[in-house]
């Protein structure tokens, strides 16, 4: 059986370059990283890619949702990568990943060597705010003695505008040096689609405008080459 730190640490022979490949991470639990690692697969399923999830947390709550999933949707293959590997069958255009916290050094470096782009969510609290400064300057500098080439994003995750904690995450967020892409607001709908096994790109265009609305810029940025590793 391959666990995930034996699959970041031994020789198995992962994903190709070819996949499109987008990590969903932050150091902290309860960020929106599945959150948003389900959307995204939820996102690129509509539009018919054979996408792939893959959940590197033991928790297993991506594949949660998978099982959730109603047989009609479009399909997502999901990958228990935490207990697994990553053995992605073909075609797969799209792989998501799903990666815990407690990744560092050269584990770190060996999931980003896959990666064409890192998703980080961020939530408006102090803590979570101090924590991800903290991983940001390991990413980078991971990313530096490693040469990786992946592009990195923030997305604040579950704002309530006007508060002063989401100001203080947006303040903190633009004094990046990465991109901040996006802003998902804290709603209900998240839960709703969480509990369903779909995405918000599944539900009734009417509840979910608001939403759809704010997660243009981060599609849009996942459509654009400013989210690829530069020449690939
Ligand atoms: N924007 C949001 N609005 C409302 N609830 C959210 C939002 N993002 C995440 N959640 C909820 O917060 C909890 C933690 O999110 P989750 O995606 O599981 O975090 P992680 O995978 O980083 O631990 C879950 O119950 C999830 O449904
Ligand atoms: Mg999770």
């Amino acid at each position: 059986m391959m666990d995930f730190f034996s699959y970041l640490s031994g020789d198995y022979k992962p994903l190709s370059f070819d996949t499109r490949t987008i990590l969903v991470m932050n150091s902290k639990g309860g960020s929106g990283k599945t959150t948003l690692a389900t959307n995204l697969a939820s996102y690129y399923a509509t539009k018919k890619f054979p996408v792939v999830l893959a959940d590197f947390d033991p928790q297993g709550s991506s594949m949660a949702w998978l099982e959730a999933r109603p047989e009609e949707r479009p399909p997502i293959r999901g990958l228990a990568a935490w207990r697994d590997g990553l053995r992605v069958p073909k075609p797969t255009r799209v792989a998501i990943l799903d990666v815990p916290s407690g990744l560092h050094h050269r584990q770190l470096a060996k999931v980003l060597a896959h990666a064409h782009t890192v998703v980080i969510p961020v939530l408006p609290s102090p803590i979570d705010i101090r924590a991800a400064g903290d991983f940001i300057d390991e990413l980078l500098q991971t990313h530096e003695h490693a040469g990786l080439r992946s592009k990195l994003a923030l997305v604040a995750n579950r704002a309530r505008e006007n508060t002063h904690a989401y100001q203080h995450l947006e303040a903190f967020l633009s004094g990046l040096t990465l991109p901040f892409i996006a802003t998902l607001r804290e709603h209900s709908n998240y839960l709703t689609a969480a509990d369903r096994g779909i995405g918000l790109f599944e539900m009734a265009p009417s509840a979910v405008a608001t939403d759809l609305e704010q997660w243009q810029p981060l599609v849009r940025w996942l459509h654009s080459k400013r989210s690829l590793p530069i020449g690939s």
